[in-house]
């Protein structure tokens, strides 16, 4: 738990800058959304202050939108050149987004993405956020604990958050293709980011609930390597705080002294 949104960014930076000098040709896995931005934005700090390079790293990003172009502002590739891409020194063609041609079947997307992903040699770090619904991708309560990328609904919540991006009468997506949880699950380490008071009771959920389908972030609690950074507001619900600090404070310390742990370095 940290004091700040600003905070939660810059230790997030610093875990991502952490796994590059051991792995600089690492798979990130990539979130949209407006908790990243300010992630991605210290990363172009580092990036710019010569800390760090994107030259040889891969990225897949965990969702798109159906029936938005790549081109249209609202698209999360244009999201990401926006906010990340464009002022960093990555490879273009190394990025990549589960995105669905114009007149292609949206079904074959899925697992073509998956392909590449192990083609890649799978993700090493997935970057990911929190619906207020418990959602990760654009996996929606109710998702298969062990969906694979694919087409999904998305729930009246996200479509209602999302509303507030779009202008009155704009075409509102109502379906995205999305990394499964299962794809995110098979990821070697995973950071989630959380903040504001409206993340607090998907927060407690994903932590301290039982591991349900209808909150389906709290399936990391299954996984090897997750490191959840909140700042004070999203950390309101959740009832062992002080253990969550002193763990993470103790970690923080072996990492420093140590180096990251990494699953298969
Ligand atoms: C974005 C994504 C979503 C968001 C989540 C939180 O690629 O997959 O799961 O991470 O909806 O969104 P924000 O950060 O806007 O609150």
């Amino acid at each position: 738990m940290l004091d700040s949104a600003g905070k939660v960014a810059e230790r997030g930076a610093e875990l991502v800058a952490r796994v590059l000098r051991v792995r600089p040709n690492a798979v990130l896995g990539l979130a949209t959304g407006k908790t990243p931005i300010k992630l991605y934005r210290q990363l172009i700090g580092k990036y710019r202050a010569g800390e760090l390079s994107f030259g040889r790293v891969s990225t897949f990003n965990l969702d798109e939108y159906l029936g938005i172009e790549p081109d249209d502002p609202r698209s999360y590739r244009a999201y990401m050149e926006r906010e990340f891409f464009g002022h960093v020194d990555i490879d273009r063609a190394n990025t990549h987004i589960p995105a669905c041609p114009p007149g292609e079947n949206p079904k074959q997307v899925g697992p073509r993405y998956e392909e590449r992903i192990r083609h890649a040699g799978g993700i090493d770090l997935q970057i990911l956020g929190i619906g207020q619904n418990g959602h990760i991708g654009f996996n929606e309560p109710s998702s298969s604990l062990n969906s694979r990328t694919r087409v999904k609904t998305l729930a009246g919540k996200t479509v209602e958050d999302n509303s507030e991006l779009l202008s009155p009468g704009e075409f509102q997506p109502r379906l995205a293709i999305t990394m499964g949880i299962a794809t995110i699950m098979q990821a070697r380490r995973v950071l989630l980011l959380a903040t504001g008071a409206k993340k607090a009771a998907a927060v407690a959920q994903m932590v301290e609930g039982p591991v349900t389908a209808m909150c389906p972030a709290s399936i990391l609690q299954m996984h090897e390597y997750v490191t959840v950074l909140v700042d004070e507001a999203a950390a309101a619900a959740l009832k062992n705080r002080a253990y969550y600090d002193l763990t993470f404070r103790e970690n923080e310390a072996l990492d420093e002294r140590f180096g990251a742990y990494y699953a298969d370095s």
